[in-house]
Order: C-alpha cells, then sequence, then structure tokens
C-alpha cells in the first residue's frame, strides 16, 4: 500500500526543484515537511506556517537540531500567505487536519483552506507545483476534500494537470491531490 507522504514527495521530485529554489511548506506541523523542504533547497528558502505556537516551537526546535537555517518561520494563517510571500515559488506542500500529538480540535478549515490553496497556486512558477493531503476520515476533512475536488477541477486545463490520487475501497482513507503548473 503507498504511504501517502512519500507519494506527495515523489511528486515534488517529479517536478526538480533545484537547491536554490524557494518552497512553502502551509501547515508546518510538527516540522517533518519543513525538515524535508529546507533539506531540498539548502541554498534557497522555505516559508513555513501554522496558527499554532506549538508547531512553531516544535518546527523550531527541529531544525535548529538539525542545523537547518533556510526557513522563514510564519506564526499565522496560511490564508495570509501573500502578505508574505513576494517571490515566485517553485513548490507548496498542505497537509490539512490537526497537529498530531496536538489538540484535535484545532485543523484546517474550508474557509481559510481554499485562499491559502489559490493563493499557493497564484504564487506558482511555470513548472511549479502544489500538493496537497487531505485527510477525509474526519468531518471537516471530509468537507475540505470535497470542496477542493469540486474547486480545482475548475482549473483550466491548458495552464494547469491536477491529479486526484486515492485508494478506491476505502472511502476514509486519506488522499492526494497534486496542482502542476504547465512549464510553457
Ligand atoms: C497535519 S498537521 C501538519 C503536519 C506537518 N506538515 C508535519 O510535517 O508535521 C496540520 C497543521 O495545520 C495547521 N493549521 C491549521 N489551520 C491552519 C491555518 N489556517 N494556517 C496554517 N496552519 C494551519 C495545524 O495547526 C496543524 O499543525
Amino acid at each position: 500500500m503507498y504511504q501517502l507522504l512519500d507519494v506527495s514527495k515523489g511528486f515534488l521530485e517529479a517536478c526538480g526543484i533545484k537547491e536554490s529554489d524557494v518552497v512553502a511548506d502551509f501547515t508546518m506541523g510538527n516540522g517533518y515537511d519543513t525538515e524535508y523542504l529546507c533539506r531540498k533547497v539548502p541554498c534557497g528558502k522555505v516559508y513555513a506556517f501554522d496558527i499554532q505556537a506549538q508547531a512553531v516551537e516544535n518546527t523550531k526546535k527541529r531544525l535548529a537540531k538539525a542545523g537547518l537555517d533556510n526557513a522563514v518561520i510564519i506564526h499565522d494563517s496560511h490564508a495570509k500567505a501573500l502578505e508574505y510571500i513576494k517571490e515566485p515559488i517553485k513548490a507548496g506542500m498542505f497537509n490539512l487536519g490537526y497537529l498530531p500529538g496536538g489538540d484535535k480540535t484545532i485543523h484546517t478549515m474550508r474557509e481559510s483552506t481554499m485562499p491559502a490553496i489559490n493563493a499557493a497556486i497564484s504564487l506558482l512558477q511555470k513548472g511549479g507545483i502544489v500538493v496537497i493531503n487531505v485527510y477525509p476520515g474526519h468531518e471537516e476533512g471530509c468537507l475540505e476534500g470535497e470542496m477542493l475536488l469540486e474547486e480545482l477541477s475548475k482549473l483550466s486545463r491548458f495552464e494547469y494537470c491536477v491529479t486526484h490520487l486515492r485508494i478506491i475501497n476505502s472511502p476514509d482513507a486519506p488522499f492526494i491531490i497534486a496542482v502542476e503548473r504547465y512549464d510553457k
């Protein structure tokens, strides 16, 4: 069975991130994805967002321990991404839901997730990608997934390739949506 995060990273690898690229982790959580992205762009920059102080603290500790200093840690909603990111990005990651090991009542919500994903797409450079991990096993996650499938299917097929990857005999299993901007 595929591991969701490995497949997400496969999408990122396939888009050819370079050492000096600018990328973003829109849901930093415990910082695993931020660390992964920092290692992918050692001469570049990773913008990382989270609304929870716990997530910011955990991520800062993780990056310090790993000796990584190329992240811009932002303690704010990803819905405000355009206030912080003023340059094109090669890749963006969203790992929706709640902080593992944290308060499960604090999780991503449709009203901020959609503007954040629209912002991420608007920041994408040609050949760039936004990868979204969706967790439909809880009510808001299910509704988030439905909203994203409906809205992202409206993107122009001449400018973007939008992929939906899921296990078809397990409706609650996490799934991936990847939005690639064509390189033309
Ligand atoms: C599944 S976790 C992310 C896991 C993380 N990528 C990692 O590597 O550990 C989802 C995170 O999204 C955060 N989140 C929820 N709403 C948010 C928002 N509006 N803006 C930014 N982060 C948000 C939560 O606080 C939580 O830490």
